[in-house]
């Protein structure tokens, strides 16, 4: 049995990976540690709350007496950690949460897990660490690290202090750095569920600048079985970037859903640009293909459609959201 602290677990990625997990491997126990900020949604682990090898405690990274306990009481051995501040137009609105829980909360993290010896630390992190691209070329796991949000400066801060754990203490650290995701229970402010949403709700579609930034987007479960096998045959020290070669620029997206939905295309209103907006993010996940033998297994064509249908066939999900009594219902759901 694998005893893993999973950080971040009630959000979007990190629900998706304990669901899929553990669907498939009954040699993982999983103890999951969620905040449950604005982000964090207990419904997304349906699938798992029952599960006697799944453990759910709600609690903050940063606070280091609670990590500690949690590594104490379960023996854990490894961690995975997702729990994040994730989202740049709030890191723009407000950085400070930013850095305390990406980069003094993934230090709380670290610290345990060599006072404990963990076997493998494997942080997740993003390809916006590696900044903006110009028309051409992609980011390798070399590219010089240059981040232009307090969301991307962040994720920078604690991929090296991870790597510094490890050139320091020998600390079994991994990194990954992911594209664009998209999926199920995506919280609806990133780009692909808000769209969905708006069009279902016949709300105007707010695009920046000129809707020509470009992002290379990837199925949740891609993602998650790329996390996996870097989790089980990753070399420690090495950085791994995830990517589906998928580029699109955003007003091709906004179109696509649109269309998917038989919506007009006079839903969609240009507004003014996010500051500092990256134009181009392409990832070159040549290294994880060739070492490791993951691929993408998902078409965009039909991930896409499927996320799109997921979203109209749980305006359950997505309306509490909405209807802005989220925090309310989430905090009594756990209590109950
Ligand atoms: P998310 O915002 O949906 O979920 C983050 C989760 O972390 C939430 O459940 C939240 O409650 C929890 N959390 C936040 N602060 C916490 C704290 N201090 N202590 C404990 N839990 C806390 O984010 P996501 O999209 O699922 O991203 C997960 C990870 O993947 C992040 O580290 C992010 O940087 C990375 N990533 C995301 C993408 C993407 O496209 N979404 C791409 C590449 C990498
Ligand atoms: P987002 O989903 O916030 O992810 P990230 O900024 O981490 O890449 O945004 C994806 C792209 O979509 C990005 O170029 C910003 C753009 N965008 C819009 O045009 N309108 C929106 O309302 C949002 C949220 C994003």
């Amino acid at each position: 049995m694998k005893n893993i602290l999973v950080t971040g677990g009630a959000g979007f990625i990190g629900s998706n990976f304990i669901n899929y997990i553990l669907n498939k491997r009954d040699d993982y126990f999983i103890v999951n540690l969620d905040k449950l900020t604005y982000a964090g949604n207990l419904e997304n682990l349906r699938p798992s709350e029952k599960k006697k090898n799944y453990r759910f405690v709600k609690g903050d990274i940063i606070n280091h007496e609670l990590v500690n306990y949690i590594f104490q009481k379960y023996d854990i051995k490894y961690i995975i950690n997702f729990a994040a501040e994730s989202h740049v137009d709030r890191s723009i609105l407000g950085s400070e949460i930013f850095y305390r829980t990406n980069v003094i909360g993934t230090n709380v993290l670290l610290e345990v897990s060599r006072r404990y010896e963990v076997e493998r630390f494997l942080q997740i992190s993003t390809d916006e660490v590696y900044g903006s691209l110009g028309l051409q070329g992609s980011f390798i796991e070399t590219t010089p690290l240059s981040p232009n949000s307090p969301y991307s400066s962040s994720k920078v801060a604690a991929d090296m202090m991870a790597l510094a754990f490890y050139h320091t203490y020998g600390m079994p650290v991994l990194i990954t750095r992911c594209s664009n995701n998209y999926g199920a229970y995506q919280f609806p402010e990133k780009l692909i569920p808000l769209m969905i949403i708006n069009c279902l709700n016949d709300k105007e579609l707010p695009v920046y600048g000129d809707g020509m930034n470009v992002r290379d987007w990837i199925y949740v479960i891609d993602h998650n079985k790329a996390v996996e096998t870097v989790f089980e045959n990753g070399k420690i020290g090495e950085v791994y970037n995830i990517g589906a070669e998928n580029e699109m620029p955003n007003i091709k997206i906004v179109e696509l859903i649109l269309e998917h939905l038989n919506k007009s295309k006079n839903l969609i209103k240009f507004v003014k640009d996010r500051p500092g907006h990256d134009r181009r993010y392409a990832i070159d996940a040549a290294k994880i293909k060739n070492e490791l033998g993951w691929k993408p297994e998902f078409s965009f064509e039909n991930a896409i459609k499927d996320t799109i249908d997921w979203y109209l066939n749980n305006k359950n999900w997505w309306g509490r959201i909405i209807s802005g009594d989220y925090q309310k219902y989430y905090e009594k759901q756990y209590n109950s």
